[in-house]
C-alpha cells in the first residue's frame, strides 16, 4: 500500500487528478463528505488529506510515504525527505513587499513581519542586513499597516492581497512551487513503485508544456 499525503484545498484537487491519470484511482475520494482517509486496495494507494503545512510532517516521520508540499515549507522546516519533482503547480514566490513608496534606510535595523522567520534570516544573512525578526502567523500585511514592522516577508501569487493594502514587492526571495516529496525509508523500500508514479507525472507535466 502506498501512503499519500495529498494537501487540503485546489491543490489536492489538481494533484490527485494527476496522480489518478498515472494509474492511482481511488473513486471514493470523489465523494463529497468530510471523510480524510481515502483507500483502493486494487491499485494499492491510501491517500489522506492534510493541512499544506503539514504534508512535510507526515512525510518526514513516514505516517505518509510521498506527498505534495510546497517549496515555501521546504524551506522553512527543512524536513528530512526526498524532493523529487517539482509539480509546476502552486506557482507563487516569496517576496519582501512594504508599504508603496517605502525606503529602506540601511543605517537602522530593519524590522520584518513574516510566518517563515527561517526563509527571512536566511536572505537577510546572505545580505548583510541587521533586521529585528516579528512572527506572525496571518494577516502579515497588516503589519507595516500599523507600524508593526517596516517590511514582511510573505507569498505573493495574484499580487491582490498587496495590492489591496497598498503594499507592493520590493524583492523577490525566492520563487516557489509544490514538490512531490518521499519519506527516505519508503523510498527504500518501495522504490519501484515510488518510481513509476513519479516518471509517470513527470511525463504528463513534459506533455502540457
Ligand atoms: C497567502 C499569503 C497572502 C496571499 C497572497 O495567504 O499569505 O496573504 O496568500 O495571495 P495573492 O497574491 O494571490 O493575493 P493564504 O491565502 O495562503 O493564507 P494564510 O495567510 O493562512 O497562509
Amino acid at each position: 500500500m502506498l501512503n499519500v499525503a495529498l494537501p487540503k484545498g485546489r491543490l489536492g484537487d489538481r494533484v490527485y487528478a494527476m496522480f489518478e491519470k498515472a494509474g492511482f484511482e481511488c473513486p471514493s475520494i470523489k465523494e463529497n463528505n468530510r471523510k480524510l482517509i481515502f483507500e483502493n486496495e486494487v491499485c494499492g494507494v491510501r491517500y489522506f488529506w492534510v493541512k499544506p503545512s503539514d504534508v512535510a510532517i507526515y512525510v518526514e516521520r513516514g505516517a505518509a510515504d510521498i506527498g505534495v508540499a510546497g517549496k515555501d515549507i521546504l524551506l522553512e522546516y527543512a524536513p528530512d525527505v526526498y524532493e523529487l519533482l517539482d509539480m509546476k503547480t502552486g506557482i507563487c514566490r516569496m517576496a519582501v513587499a512594504a508599504p508603496k513608496g517605502f525606503r529602506d534606510d540601511p543605517r537602522r535595523t530593519l524590522k520584518v513581519a513574516t510566518k517563515f522567520t527561517n526563509i527571512a534570516q536566511n536572505y537577510y544573512a546572505s545580505q548583510g542586513r541587521d533586521i529585528d525578526m516579528i512572527h506572525l502567523n496571518g494577516s502579515i500585511e497588516i503589519a507595516p499597516i500599523l507600524g508593526l514592522s517596516d517590511v514582511i516577508v510573505d507569498i505573493v501569487e495574484t499580487g491582490t492581497t498587496l495590492k489591496e493594502n497598498n503594499l507592493e514587492v520590493i524583492e523577490t526571495v525566492v520563487p516557489i512551487s509544490a514538490r512531490l516529496i518521499a519519506n527516505k525509508a519508503s523510498w527504500k523500500f518501495k522504490t519501484e513503485q515510488i518510481t513509476a508514479l513519479t516518471e509517470h507525472l513527470a511525463m504528463q507535466l513534459k506533455a502540457e508544456e
